[in-house]
């Protein structure tokens, strides 16, 4: 096994091990949900059991528009995890991505830990991932990825703060953008770009469209820190400069919701929502805000702890949730919820009249 491969499959380890473990979410900075407001409707004809969840997404219909963010691969304990997701994502029809196969593009012997994916989840969305710093180097590595995975889709994640405290982090976005435009025009799948934590502005969101980006998923703060993960990782090395920068950037990053708005509200980019998603009703809100679909990482995979059990379990539970939110704003299906009317409170509604966006726009409307 060559020596580079020896380390990101260490350090998939680690991250798996801190995220099961301890306390990786944000501390002082919220996604924001709190301050969306969806309208009560006490009077509309509806009924709970006639609601429809499901939307389509890259040509597949899922039972409720969520995605299990991708998280991991690369190890035998990665294998398991992905076993686990993979059977619930195909049996509960949602979408699942997987954490970065960089791993097993440097060394094959890896492959089947994220191949499991596949195998057990046929008929659903199945997302590649590889870094942004990689396919800068080497745009070439998005097409192994893909074909690793049979995948209907590619995200090519965005991780400047996890790059910036990582021990071995690669900090640097140099060629960046000329790797996403040589891909759209090259891949046959289209490629999704991802954050993971620290939230799309406006500015990038509209730099990403110009050149030919159509899916971004938002990733934004106030879920799990990967300056949180990066801690504890240097923390436990005995890096203290680059524990100084993961505790001192924790809660670094453009909250959620604040980020899912700047990106609807100025951009036709379909959107996944992440970063903190955790109940049914964030998943509404985020719907209603704009986004086709959310993205769930770290309770999922702490609900994979307790197998595939535990992870139905939870899905259920977020399923029954926004059913019944939906009932009670008065929306029969998606396309429906998406044109509700809410109030924006608090610091995002603070954060929209500091970027020049009117919170009105979801409170007129019908
Ligand atoms: C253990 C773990 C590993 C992750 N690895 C990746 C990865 O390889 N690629 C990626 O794009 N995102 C990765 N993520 C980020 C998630 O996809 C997601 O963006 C982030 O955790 C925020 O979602 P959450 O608050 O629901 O956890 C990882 C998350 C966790 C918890």
């Amino acid at each position: 096994m060559c020596g580079d491969s020896l380390v990101t499959e260490n350090r998939k380890i680690e991250h798996l091990k801190i995220c099961l473990e301890r306390d990786v979410s944000a501390r002082q900075i919220s996604t924001g949900f709190g301050n969306i407001h969806l309208i009560h409707d006490s009077i509309s004809n509806i009924d709970l059991n006639e609601i429809s969840t499901s939307i389509k997404f890259l040509g597949h219909e899922l039972s409720m528009p969520l995605l299990i963010s991708p998280m991991t691969g690369g190890t035998p304990e990665a294998k398991k995890f992905n076993g686990i997701l993979s059977k619930v994502a195909e049996e509960m029809r949602v979408a699942i991505g997987v954490g970065s196969v960089r791993a097993a593009l440097q060394n094959p012997d890896l492959r089947d830990t994220y191949r499991v994916i596949r195998e057990n989840a046929p008929d659903v969305p199945v997302i590649s991932n590889i870094g942004l710093p990689q396919v800068a180097k080497n745009p070439d590595m998005a097409f192994e990825a893909v074909s690793l995975l049979d995948a209907d889709a590619i995200f090519i994640h965005l991780n400047k703060l996890q790059e910036v405290v990582m021990r071995e982090g690669e900090p640097t976005t140099t060629g960046g953008l000329q790797a996403i435009e040589y891909l759209i025009d090259n891949l046959e799948v289209p490629i999704i770009l991802k954050e993971t934590g620290a939230g799309i502005s406006r500015e990038a969101a509209e730099t990403l469209e110009r050149i030919g980006v159509k899916y971004v998923d938002i990733g934004g703060a106030g879920g799990t820190s990967f300056a949180a993960v990066e801690y504890y990782r240097a923390r436990n090395a005995g890096d203290e400069e680059k524990a100084y920068l993961g505790l001192s950037l924790w809660d670094w990053g453009i909250p959620t919701v604040a980020s899912l708005i700047e990106v609807s509200l100025s951009t036709r980019l379909e959107i996944i929502c992440s970063g903190g998603v955790r109940t049914g009703i964030d998943a509404a809100k985020a719907m209603s805000l704009g986004a086709k679909l959310v993205g769930v990482a770290l309770p999922l995979l702490r609900a994979a702890s307790d197998g595939v059990k535990g992870v139905k379990e939870w899905m259920q539970r977020f399923h029954l949730l926004l059913r019944s939110t939906m009932f009670l704003v008065g929306a029969t299906d998606i396309s429906q919820l998406r044109r509700k009317p809410l109030v924006v409170t608090g610091f995002i509604r603070e954060w929209m009249a500091s970027r020049g966006l009117d919170p009105e726009v979801y409170g007129r409307r019908q």
